[in-house]
C-alpha cells in the first residue's frame, strides 16, 4: 500500500542551524524557511536526490512538537512521511487492520499542500508515521 518516502523529518530548536548544518558541512540542497502557522512549525526542506528532509521548528503556543523537543533536547526524528495513492483509501484499509489514525481522521493539509494523515506511533514500532496523498 505504502509507496515512496516523501521525507523524514527532524525536529529542532534552531532551524537557521541546522539548515546551515545541511548545507554548509553536508552541501545538500536547503531551501528557504516557511513559517506555517496552522502547523504550529517552520520548516525548512532539504531535496535529497531520492528523498527529502523536512526540518522542523517550533512556531508559536502549544506546537505540535514542543513536547517532542522537552523529550529530545538536542532535536531528532519525528516522523517518516510515506506515499500513497488514494489517502482516504489507506486510511480505511489501515482502520480495518486495527491502525489508529491521528485526530478526527480526516485528512488535513500538510506543509506540502498535499492531504496528509499521522499514524499513531505504538502502532509502528515507535514512529510517527506520516501518510501523504501523493
Ligand atoms: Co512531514
Amino acid at each position: 500500500m505504502i509507496g515512496r518516502l516523501n521525507h523524514v523529518a527532524i525536529a529542532v530548536r534552531d532551524i537557521a542551524k541546522a539548515a546551515a548544518v545541511y548545507r554548509d558541512t553536508l552541501g545538500a540542497q536547503v531551501s528557504e524557511q516557511v513559517q506555517q502557522p496552522a502547523h504550529g512549525v517552520t520548516t525548512v526542506f532539504i531535496t535529497l536526490p531520492n528523498t527529502k528532509i523536512e526540518l522542523l521548528e517550533p512556531l508559536g503556543e502549544g506546537s505540535p512538537i514542543a513536547k517532542f523537543l522537552e523529550r529530545n533536547p538536542e532535536g531528532g526524528i519525528h516522523h517518516l512521511c510515506y506515499e500513497v495513492d488514494d489517502i482516504r483509501a489507506a486510511r480505511d484499509a489501515l482502520q480495518a487492520k486495527g491502525a489508529r489514525v491521528l485526530g478526527d481522521g480526516e485528512p488535513k493539509i500538510g506543509a506540502h499542500g498535499k492531504p496528509v494523515l499521522f499514524l499513531h506511533p505504538k502502532d509502528f514500532f515507535g514512529t510517527l508515521v506520516e501518510l501523504e496523498q501523493a
